[in-house]
């Protein structure tokens, strides 16, 4: 499903990038433009993001001290 239209970006992907470590919307549009555009997608990306980290997301610290995180995929 895409999440972002303008950019064409896809729900996996966004996923992806809260996965490594993007837990705001911003973050989440450096990482792969979603939400940098026409910003109607921005509110679906904070779901996402909040989503992410509600559901339990393994969070880990990597040597540069930056967060990733596990998050878990939805069964297809
Ligand atoms: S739909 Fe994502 S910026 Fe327009």
């Amino acid at each position: 499903m895409i999440v972002c239209v303008c950019k064409g970006v896809r729900c996996s992907r966004v996923r992806a990038v809260i996965g490594d470590g993007a837990t705001t919307v911003d973050s989440v549009g450096a990482a792969c433009g979603a939400g940098t555009d026409c910003g109607s997608c921005r509110g679906m990306i904070e779901d996402m993001i909040e989503e992410a980290l509600e559901d339990g997301a393994m969070a880990r610290v990597d040597g540069r001290g930056r967060t990733h995180l596990h998050v878990a995929q939805p069964a297809a």
